[in-house]
């Protein structure tokens, strides 16, 4: 595909992270967990078709979804995990392929805290004993328990094991999810961590779980690894939530710890489907965030959420809003959203009709993985598809 760079001059610019990893243009595909794992969180065939798809869909880099850190912190039971050398061994051919288009392939490492499934013991680790009211009515059972220093430690440690496998799988980019309110981004909220001791108080004493966790992996892979972070720059949940405002420190502080790039995003499980449903008040914030966060660093910083192409991701790059912007669904419903743009095709690319039922694949009983609407490679089975519409919400 003959690609014009003279049409997008900001968004086919080259990005870097740290010395090491170079992106060949400043769009993404945004972490988007499949659910196409086994119940032991190794990778099925269709699981590598749809990222190999992904790289070859004109994206300069991209970013594989959550892989747990935590064998027994899930979301359902068909997600990827990375607790074993035989998760990473899994992999493995994955990142083969990355290396051999060029392509800077990261894995997300995720931890879902709040948001969890109750473990064995039927326990879901948090900050502050608040877990996720979405959880709490499906599992009235559930018992939130603020993590002691051990917990905390032990979590630390499971991230930087968690990098070394991806280390060892052939990953040079690591994103931490550090969002949508899973455990990373509930120590970073006001509502969710209440803490009194250093883990908690101030903005900076919320995020040392993250900077302890950075550190960690930075040490873990003799630094050989780009660490990027999934940043929650807003909950959606008004005053009492987490804002932009709050932080700015923290961004200063991730980039003084080495962290290559930090992606944001809005969201927790409350409020996904307000997001989603309200795409320009959504891009508005994400762009307002990004601007006033880009202040405190000089590490690229950007953002994925409700950019609706091309041409309006060239058009925040531009503006100085956001130095790279990522796509979701859009490459879901069309693998090469991108590269059809970049070579004049706008009118071939297979749109995404916006309804977010792809999100509602990942709880609803009866589906089996993550379909798409639109998408006939990943076509949701019909019955599903009429019961999601009749019950549109
Ligand atoms: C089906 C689906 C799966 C997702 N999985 C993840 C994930 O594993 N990790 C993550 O950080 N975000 C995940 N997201 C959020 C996306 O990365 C993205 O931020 C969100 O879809 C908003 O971008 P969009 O408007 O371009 O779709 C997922 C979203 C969808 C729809």
């Amino acid at each position: 595909m003959i690609v014009d760079n003279h049409s997008f001059p900001a968004a086919t610019q080259a990005l870097h992270f740290g010395a090491q990893v170079v992106a060949k243009n400043r769009l993404y595909f945004s972490s988007l967990g499949m659910d196409l794992c086994d119940e032991h969180g190794f990778p099925l065939p269709a699981f590598f078709s749809v990222y190999q798809a992904l790289m070859d869909g004109g994206a300069g880099f991209g970013f594989l979804g959550n892989a747990s850190v935590d064998a027994d912190a899930r979301y359902n039971s068909r997600g990827l995990r990375l607790t074993s050398a035989a998760h990473a061994q899994a992999l493995r051919p994955l990142f083969e392929a990355a290396r051999a288009r060029g392509f800077p392939l990261g894995v997300q490492l995720q931890h879902y805290g709040p948001q969890s499934l109750p473990s064995k013991q039927g326990i879901i680790l948090t900050p502050s004993a608040i877990a996720s009211p979405t959880i709490l009515s499906a599992y009235p059972e559930a018992r939130a328990v603020a993590m002691t220093d051990a917990q905390i430690q032990r979590c630390i440690e499971q991230f930087c094991v968690a990098a070394r496998y991806a280390q060892q799988a052939g990953a040079t980019l690591i994103q931490l999810q550090a969002s949508n309110g899973y455990l990373i981004s509930s120590f970073l909220s006001p509502k969710t961590n209440q803490r009194e001791d250093d883990w908690g108080g101030t903005p900076l004493k919320r995020a040392r779980l993250l900077l302890a966790i950075v550190d960690g992996i930075r040490q873990a892979t003799d630094h050989k690894v780009a660490v990027t972070v999934r940043l929650g720059m807003d909950d959606g949940l008004g005053a009492q939530g987490q804002h932009a405002a709050l932080l700015g420190d923290v961004v200063a502080a991730l980039e003084a710890s080495g962290v290559a790039a930090i992606t944001c995003s809005l969201g927790i499980s409350e409020t996904f489907r307000f997001f989603f449903k309200n795409t320009e008040q959504a891009l508005a914030m994400s762009r307002d965030g990004c601007r006033y966060l880009k202040r405190f660093v000089r590490i690229p910083l950007g953002f994925t959420g409700s950019v609706a192409d091309v041409a309006q991701a060239d058009e925040i790059i531009a503006s100085g809003d956001a130095d790279f912007v990522g796509f979701g669904r859009a490459m879901l419903a069309d693998n090469h959203f991108v590269a059809k743009q970049l070579a004049g095709r706008a009118d071939q690319v297979n749109r995404c009709r916006g309804d977010a039922f792809c999100f509602r694949d990942k709880k609803d009983p009866m589906a089996e993985r993550v379909y798409c609407c639109v998408n006939p490679d990943y076509r949701r089975p019909e019955q599903l598809q009429q019961h999601y519409e009749e019950t549109l919400k």
